[in-house]
C-alpha cells in the first residue's frame, strides 16, 4: 500500500467550542491507485487531504498515517493557488527538487519547458504571469507544478469545479493520462460522482467527517447501500429524466462540525432513520455488527 490512513481525527477550538471536522476517517491508496473521496460541502475532504500531507496548523491531529509518499496537490482554483505577480515559469521551477536540479543534465529553464509540454502548454507560457491564461491553462500549470515534485501521489481537490464541462474533462483526462504514464497514484477529492465513475477505482464517501460508504467505484456505484451514497446518487441530474420531474435532493444541510448530530451524524436527513441510529450507543452498535465497508445500523455492518 502506497498509503494508509488510520483513524485519522482533525480538531479546532472556534470561539472557545470544539470543532472536529475530520471525526474517523480511514482509507488507504495503493501503489498507482486511482481513489475518490466524495461528499457534500463541509464533510470535511480537504481538511482529510491537507492532514494527510500535514498541512493543518493550529489543530489537534490523532491517528495514523502509514507511509510517507511523495504528496503533490493541485486546488479547486488555480488563481488562488498561483502567485500573480511571479511569472509562471519561475513558479514551475521553484517545485523542482534541488536533486533533479543538481543532477544538472538539463537547466531548470529546459526543465519547466518540459513540463509545459507534458500538460500541453507552450514553452512561451513559461513568460507568463497567471493573469494572462485562462482558467483551464492556469490548472495546467498547477498541474505542472505538482508534477515537478515528482509524486507519488496527486491529491487533487476539486480541480475542475472553476471549469467549464469541455475544460474540466481536457483537464482531467490530463491527470489520468500523466498519473497512468508515470505510474503516480491519484486522491480524487470531488461532489461529482459522474468523474468518479469515469476516473476512480476504489471510492470512499464522506459525510460529516467520517467514511460511510467505501468500495470499488463499480460495486458502490451500481448498489450503494449506504441511504447517504444512494441519496448523493440520486441527486446526480440524469439527461433521460422526464423534462418535468422534479430534481431528486437530500433533504437538509451538512451542520457544522461543532454541532455533529449524535449517533449516526446523517440520521436527521435519512429517510430510513430509526431510534438506534440517534443513539449514543450508534458507535458501539456499529462495532459490534463488525466491520467492513459501510457505516449503517440499518444495513447491518461498519466501516472498519
Ligand atoms: N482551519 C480551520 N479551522 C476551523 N475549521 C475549519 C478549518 N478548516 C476547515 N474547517 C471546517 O471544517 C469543515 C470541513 O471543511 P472542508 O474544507 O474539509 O470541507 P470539504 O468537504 O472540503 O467541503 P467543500 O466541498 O466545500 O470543499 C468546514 O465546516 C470548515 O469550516
Ligand atoms: S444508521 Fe440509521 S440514520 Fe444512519 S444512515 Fe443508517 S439508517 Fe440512516
Ligand atoms: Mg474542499
Amino acid at each position: 500500500m502506497l498509503l494508509e490512513v488510520r483513524h485519522l481525527r482533525v480538531a479546532f477550538k472556534v470561539d472557545g467550542r470544539l470543532s472536529v471536522p475530520v471525526r474517523d476517517v480511514s482509507f488507504s491508496i495503493p501503489e498507482q491507485g486511482r481513489v475518490a473521496l466524495v461528499g457534500e460541502s463541509g464533510c470535511g475532504k480537504s481538511l482529510t487531504a491537507l492532514a494527510v500531507g500535514g498541512l493543518v496548523d493550529r489543530a489537534e491531529i490523532s491517528g495514523e498515517i502509514a507511509g510517507s509518499p511523495r504528496i503533490a496537490y493541485v486546488f479547486q482554483n488555480p488563481m488562488q493557488s498561483l502567485n500573480p505577480v511571479m511569472r509562471v515559469g519561475a513558479q514551475i521551477a521553484e517545485g523542482i527538487p534541488r536533486t533533479e536540479l543538481r543532477r544538472g543534465q538539463r537547466p531548470a529553464a529546459r526543465m519547466v519547458a518540459g513540463l509545459l509540454a507534458g500538460v500541453g502548454l507552450p514553452e512561451a507560457a513559461a513568460a507568463k504571469y497567471p493573469c494572462e491564461l485562462s482558467g483551464g491553462q492556469q490548472q495546467r500549470v498547477m498541474i505542472a507544478m505538482a508534477l515537478a515534485q515528482r509524486p507519488d501521489l496527486l491529491i487533487a481537490d476539486e480541480p475542475t469545479t472553476a471549469l467549464d464541462v469541455t475544460t474540466q474533462k481536457e483537464v482531467l483526462d490530463l491527470i489520468a493520462g500523466i498519473a497512468g504514464e508515470r505510474g503516480t497514484a491519484v486522491l480524487l477529492i470531488t461532489h461529482n460522482l459522474g468523474l468518479v465513475s469515469r476516473y476512480s477505482e476504489y471510492v470512499n464517501v464522506m459525510y460529516a467527517g467520517e467514511i460511510v460508504e467505501r468500495g470499488a467505484v463499480r460495486d458502490v456505484l451500481d448498489s450503494p447501500r449506504h441511504p447517504y451514497t444512494r441519496g448523493l446518487i440520486a441527486a446526480v441530474p440524469r439527461l433521460d429524466a422526464p423534462k418535468d420531474a422534479p430534481l431528486a435532493d437530500i433533504p437538509g444541510t451538512v451542520p457544522p462540525p461543532t454541532d455533529w448530530p449524535k449517533g449516526c451524524a446523517f440520521h436527521p436527513r435519512c429517510s430510513e432513520a430509526h431510534p438506534e441510529c440517534a443513539s449514543d450507543d450508534f458507535n458501539m452498535l456499529c462495532e459490534r455488527m463488525g466491520a467492513t465497508s459501510i457505516k449503517c445500523i440499518a444495513n447491518g455492518v461498519s466501516v472498519a
